[in-house]
């Protein structure tokens, strides 16, 4: 009995923070083609790994939850200055030291490369309101974990999650000049958080993506979907989402197809609608056609470039725009190895998809969290269809409903982000996770979520299998099997799973009625460390690696793709082998150099194979 009202008040006090912590606005979709005033820069900065500046240190009491304190000098986001000699303040922004934003905060400098805990960053700006009754969002996109935000000293919310985007309506507390914009981002890895304890990657932690002001008429596009009718793709079907617009009409522009319609919003603003698409030409790899959509409704006008194709799968076969594919994909990091550090910059996007077009890839994982928003739109244009997901990795808390409340927001703004992306074709809600009773209805209950937003892509994750070193014989017991479009699973055969050659001991038992897609293999080794095929970390290991494990999956009927772990060597503070991986997860076919391993062109090869197997002529 005892246990139970200890779980409830547990449970209360995670519900309060939840609320409490996120006042945040519903997020604004396509904040990427409005325009917006950039905070990014130089902002100070100060690390609290005994959060001084956020806490009571008596009752470990968070400053802005009591009353008592709103006042005080000791809270950092009150950004006090120092006025009077006699003044005691024990901390000051405007004599601390800079920090680039967006950027994490490890690879900035050598003292915080391992730092996990809090870092305070402080920005100042003015900003005059263009017009009356317009809203001023505040804009993230992304920051790592915990994120405070305070406004001339007033708390304007909190966001839970790494790697998506969040905004807060700031109108009200803006002033004209001078405005202290005051952040706190925590990383610490705690239980309930998606992830939590440990991943194998590194914990970059700060305001690891850009920081905007953006102004928007009161009645303004808040979120829409347009797309082709997955059942009838001589249809454009879709809605139109507008903040305060009920009873207001909505134009939808696409000029190249010669589409121009308007339509009435509802009560709530919103309206569905259905296009003839008889000028529409397709999305495909190999002509990732994109058409510029104009939404407009009031003094609101908004831009897109959309793409138009279908997918689907029939049995054993993935369909794009009804025509079996193959997905020739790899996976990779959201992290620029050669800088060492979070990319979050276009040109870091052109580099990776650069190296996997060199790879003859169709297709990316964007592995495990949520990737910065040039990744889906750069993929759009270059043709590149791709895999997104949560970080619902390993082991989660899935007892606690605070980590399903982070895991679920987390999902909602990827798919409400990219659900105009036609690159996006995969929704992913787990990665390699224990079945523990619980974990079954928690990913049912996220593949829900996902399909509440769109029903028109795959549901996949990496799956549980029972492979054994001792059986031949792979099954996949995972019963989150039944649940999604492809059967995906990571497989370490001939590298955690005995050496290359128990490749061609094993057969593979599958269901037939999906695809089947392999979500992870690979090996490690360092670049340019040579020896005979059977020494570990040498490319030759790699390179035979590589050779059975395409032997082995050449033979499963239903295999439809694969993205290999993984396209470039990164940072992990689980890869301790002194001289081979210093920190470092060798598993990469390119060096944090950039160097292509021998592996990399024995991967090439099969994808340029495969390539012919599947070429078909792009008509429509
Ligand atoms: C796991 C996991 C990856 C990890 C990889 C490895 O499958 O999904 O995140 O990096 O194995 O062990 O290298």
């Amino acid at each position: 009995m005892i246990m139970k009202k200890i779980r409830l008040c547990c449970f209360l006090l995670c519900l309060f923070a939840v609320q409490f912590g996120r006042s945040q606005e519903p997020l604004l979709q396509n904040a990427y083609h409005r325009p917006a005033t950039l905070l990014n820069g130089n902002w100070k900065y100060i690390i609290d790994p005994y959060d001084t500046g956020y806490r009571n240190h008596r009752n470990w009491l968070p400053f802005d939850q009591a009353e008592s304190t709103k006042a005080s000098a000791k809270p950092y986001y009150t950004d006090k200055v120092i006025e009077n000699p006699w003044d005691r303040v024990e901390y000051n922004f405007n004599t601390s030291p800079e920090i680039k934003v967006p950027g994490d905060w490890n690879s900035q400098f050598e003292k915080l490369e391992y730092y996990e805990g809090a870092i305070w960053y402080r920005t100042t700006f003015d900003y005059a309101v263009k017009k009356e009754d317009n809203q001023v969002l505040l804009y993230f996109g992304a920051a790592n974990y915990q994120t405070d935000v305070y406004l001339n000293g007033e708390k304007v919310g909190q966001h839970l999650g790494g790697f998506d985007p969040f905004n807060f309506e700031v109108s009200e507390k803006l002033r004209s000049k001078g405005n202290s914009l005051v952040v706190r981002v925590d990383n610490s890895r705690e239980k309930h958080r998606v992830p939590n304890y440990t991943t194998d990657w590194w914990n970059y932690g700060g305001i690891t993506r850009e920081v905007k002001l953006i102004e928007v008429p009161k009645t303004h596009i808040q979120e829409y979907q347009i797309q082709l009718d997955p059942n009838n793709p001589d249809l454009i079907k879709g809605y139109v989402q507008v903040s305060h617009g009920a009873g207001q009409e909505v134009t939808l522009k696409i000029p190249e197809a010669r589409i121009e319609e308007s339509f009435r919003l509802d009560g709530t603003g919103k309206t569905a609608f259905q296009i003839a698409a008889k000028r529409i030409k397709k999305w495909y790899p190999k002509r990732p056609k994109l058409y510029t959509v104009e939404i407009s409704c009031g003094e609101d006008t908004l831009e897109d470039a959309i793409g138009f194709r279908t997918v689907a799968t029939d049995g054993p076969n993935i369909l794009l725009n009804g025509k079996s594919i193959f997905l020739r994909g790899i996976s990779l990091h959201e992290e620029n190895p050669i800088k060492v550090g979070r990319a979050n910059a276009m040109e870091e996007a052109r580099m990776l998809f650069g190296w996997a077009q060199e790879l003859n890839c169709n297709f990316v994982r964007l592995a495990h969290y949520p990737h910065n928003e040039h990744m889906p739109r750069l993929a759009d244009q270059l043709g590149i269809l791709l895999w997104e997901e949560i970080p619902v990795y390993w082991g989660i808390d899935y007892e606690n409903p605070e980590a399903f409340a982070q895991a679920k927001s987390q999902l909602e703004t990827l798919v409400h982000r990219d659900k105009n992306r036609a690159s996006v074709i995969v929704w992913s809600v787990a990665n390699e996770t224990p079945e523990v009773p619980s974990r079954l209805k928690f990913l049912r209950d996220l593949k829900k979520i996902a399909l509440a937003i769109d029903d028109t892509r795959f549901i996949s994750a990496a799956l549980e299998r029972d492979e054994k070193s001792t059986a031949h014989t792979v099954k996949i017991p995972d019963p989150f099997a039944e649940d999604v479009d492809m059967i995906a699973c990571n497989e370490y055969i001939g590298w955690y799973s005995g050496l290359p050659e128990r490749c061609a001991e094993v057969t593979w038992e599958l269901p037939h009625n999906k695809p089947f897609f392999v979500s992870e293999f690979g090996g490690g080794a360092l670049y340019n460390y040579h020896g005979d095929k059977l020494t570990r970390w040498t490319e030759e290991y790699q390179e035979y690696l590589y050779e059975e494990q395409l032997k082995m999956l050449r033979k499963i009927s239903t295999l439809r793709g694969m993205t290999p772990w993984i396209l470039a060597d990164f940072r992990s503070p689980r890869r301790n082998l002194p001289l081979i991986q210093d920190g470092w997860n060798r598993k990469g076919l390119i060096s944090n150099a950039g160097f292509k391993k021998k592996a990399f062109y024995i991967l090439k090869a099969y994808y340029d194979e495969m390539e012919k197997k599947y070429d078909y002529a792009v008509k429509d």
